[in-house]
């Protein structure tokens, strides 16, 4: 069975229709990779997915359960969805350990467990030594990771990833591939999106397929 099924769904803005009659199924523990030119829809199926958007039609089912169908929308916080957006909407105000825990800090997690969650994974997308700098003070690059790491710190049982590696070197985005595996449960399928018009065409070391 699949752990993520997407069966024929539609979603229009307006007058647009964006998505029409979209269908995948993404089995446990398996990378997968939405590819397509700009404007053709990846972020958008990733928050119909996420449960950031209501469907216009079709159906969404997760571990077995519906989060999305003609008159059924789960919240997102309710999806047990980790994602990392396109722009990683970081607060500005935080540093980079506090954006990594506050997600933690709200979901209840204890203190202690909370602070080895939040080096665990700043050690893994190697930040630990920028810990205490705010966003606005860091590289595109190293806040892609200050994202990454508050996604991951979730452990959720699925992770989208919008443009996870865009603006990561490939070294750094294989050897982020190569560590990540441990730190996301085993059942959880991440999927992430790439443009094919992007001028970095090398195959996403993030997907199996
Ligand atoms: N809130 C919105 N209201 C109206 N149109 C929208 C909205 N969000 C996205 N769109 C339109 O929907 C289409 C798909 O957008 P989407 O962001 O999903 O594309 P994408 O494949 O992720 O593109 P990119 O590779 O540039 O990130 C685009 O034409 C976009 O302008
Ligand atoms: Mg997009």
């Amino acid at each position: 069975m699949s752990d993520i099924r997407i069966s024929g769904i539609d979603k229009s803005y307006g007058q647009t229709q964006v998505l029409r009659q979209v269908s995948l199924s993404i089995e446990a523990g398996e990378f997968v990779a939405v590819l397509g030119p700009s404007g053709c829809g990846k972020t958008t199926l990733l928050r119909c997915l996420a449960g950031f958007e209501k469907l216009n039609g079709g159906r969404i089912e997760i571990g077995g359960g519906t989060v999305s169908a003609p008159g059924r929308h789960l919240a997102p916080e309710h999806r047990g969805i980790g994602v990392v957006f396109q722009n990683y909407a970081l607060w500005p105000h935080m540093s980079v350990a506090q954006n990594v825990a506050y997600g933690l800090k709200i979901a209840g997690i204890p203190r202690t467990e909370r602070n080895s969650r939040v080096s665990r994974v700043l050690d893994l997308v190697e930040l630990g030594p920028l810990a205490h700098r705010r966003p606005a003070d860091l590289s595109g690059g190293q806040r892609q990771r200050v994202a990454l790491a508050r996604c991951l710190a979730m452990e959720s049982r699925v992770v989208l990833l919008d443009e996870p590696l865009a603006n990561l070197d490939y070294t750094c985005a294989a050897r982020w591939k190569r560590s990540s595996p441990p730190s996301t449960p085993a059942r959880a399928p991440p999927c992430s999106t790439s443009p094919t018009t992007s001028p970095r065409r090398w195959p996403s070391p993030i997907a199996w397929r």
